[in-house]
């Protein structure tokens, strides 16, 4: 038995009947409550973790929202949301010769591969059976975890912060990468020019764009995050000030910003993770050529666009899911070269966590949000508690 949380379908249900299905008014803190779970039984390839630090993540909102899908319901009334943690391994099965007791790993979300290794479900989401890392205690199979690159030099905060925004943002950056140069090869034009909407996922991808030595611009509502990115020679963009552009003289104003940034050129690769206003947005300030990626529909699943446009400026658009396998480990060996998270202020503890989804949900957040979940650190981390 563990104390973990849930998101159960009748609070998600009565919340929304409580703000009378304005899901603008939805308190998620009333959504989302501790709870308690049995742990699986230990198989031979499973490893039993004590999780240390994760980090909010926001298909939980989605979760206690049901604005995409119902999760709760379709997964049978319930779910153990939490798909990025980082813990230490307490007890190893007898066939995992990976990984031993002490060792600090951080977790992934593939639920289960394809057979090209894309995850066709997401751990703690909608992979059947599956229970989240909002938990004190979690039992996973050893595919599930990767060593933590503990002297990558980050702090614990920043490497929990990463797992399930890295992964992300690493198979956004090669894909849209790939497909602008089966188009543009690197001897026809080298340095791109590469923009990203507000959000952890999409700091991460401009921070691969910024390392390979290309243009990078954060187009955020946030003077806190984007000062934060401007330290790392990428460029801010202030959204607020084309209104989230909410009226079509606000995107023609954006529009006008970015050919001035770019010199006329405009963005060869945009990461859109919110839709809405903001991929109409994109889709004007995008290049010719240009590749408009993203893995998120915070905003709204569904884009509409003129596809006589998108041919003639041969505008590419692609959408993605998490990484392979393969692509996590490559994306955790970035740990602290490439990937430099911002984090909130506050570090919050466990029993804060509704209310760290419930100021990530409002928006209020001037980096990724950390709960610390263990009280009692191992030995291992103990000097990368700041
Ligand atoms: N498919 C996948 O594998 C995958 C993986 C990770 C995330 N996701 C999805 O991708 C989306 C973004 O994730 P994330 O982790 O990057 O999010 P995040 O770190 O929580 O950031 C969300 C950002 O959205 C922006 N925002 C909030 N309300 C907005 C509004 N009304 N208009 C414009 N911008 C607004 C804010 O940026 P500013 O205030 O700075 O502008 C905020 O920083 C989520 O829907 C998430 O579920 C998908």
């Amino acid at each position: 038995m563990t104390r973990a949380y849930s998101i159960d379908v009748k609070d998600v249900t009565a919340e929304r009947e409580r703000v009378n299905q304005d899901l603008s008014q939805v308190d998620i803190s009333r959504v989302i409550r501790l709870d308690e779970l049995d742990l699986a039984e230990m198989g031979p390839r499973d490893v039993r973790l004590r999780i240390l630090a994760v980090s909010a993540e926001h298909n939980v909102d989605h979760a206690a929202l049901a604005d995409t899908v119902n999760i709760a319901e379709l997964r049978g009334g319930k779910i153990y949301p939490g798909n990025s943690a980082v813990g230490e391994v307490m007890a190893v099965g007898a066939e995992v010769t990976r990984f031993k007791p002490g060792e600090i790993v951080v977790t992934h979300c593939n639920g289960a591969p394809d057979r090209f290794g894309f995850p066709k479900v997401i751990w703690a989401y909608d992979t059947p059976d599956s229970t989240g890392w909002y938990a004190e205690e979690a039992v996973v199979a050893d595919w599930q975890i990767v060593p933590a690159p503990l002297h990558c030099g980050l702090n614990l905060w920043e490497i929990a912060a990463l797992p399930l925004r890295a992964p992300t943002a690493y198979h956004l950056w090669r894909r849209a990468e790939g497909i602008f140069r089966v188009k543009v090869p690197e001897e026809r034009l080298a340095t791109l020019n590469v923009m990203g909407f507000g959000g952890g996922v999409s700091e991460l991808f401009l921070m691969l764009a910024r390392a390979r030595g290309h243009n990078a611009y954060f187009c955020s509502g946030s003077p806190e995050r984007r000062a934060a990115l401007e330290a790392h020679g990428i460029v801010g963009i202030d959204q607020k000030a084309f209104n989230r552009f909410a009226s079509r003289e606000d995107s023609k104003g954006f529009v006008k910003e970015v050919r001035g940034l770019t010199g006329g050129e405009g963005m060869h690769v945009i990461c859109d993770m919110l839709r809405g206003p903001l991929f109409n947005a994109g889709f004007a300030a995008a290049s010719r050529e240009g590749v408009i990626v993203s893995a998120g529909w915070q905003l709204s699943r569904d884009v509409g666009y003129n596809s006589a446009a998108a041919s003639i400026k041969q505008i590419t658009l692609d959408h993605t899911h998490y990484e392979t396998l393969e692509g996590i480990e490559a994306a955790t060996a970035l740990y602290g070269s490439v990937f430099k998270p911002t984090i909130h202020s506050e570090i919050y503890a466990f029993e804060d966590l509704p209310r760290a989804m419930a100021e990530m949900h409002e928006n209020s957040q001037i980096g990724i949000p950390i709960i610390r979940v263990a009280g009692d650190m191992p030995e291992a981390v103990a000097a990368l508690i700041p």
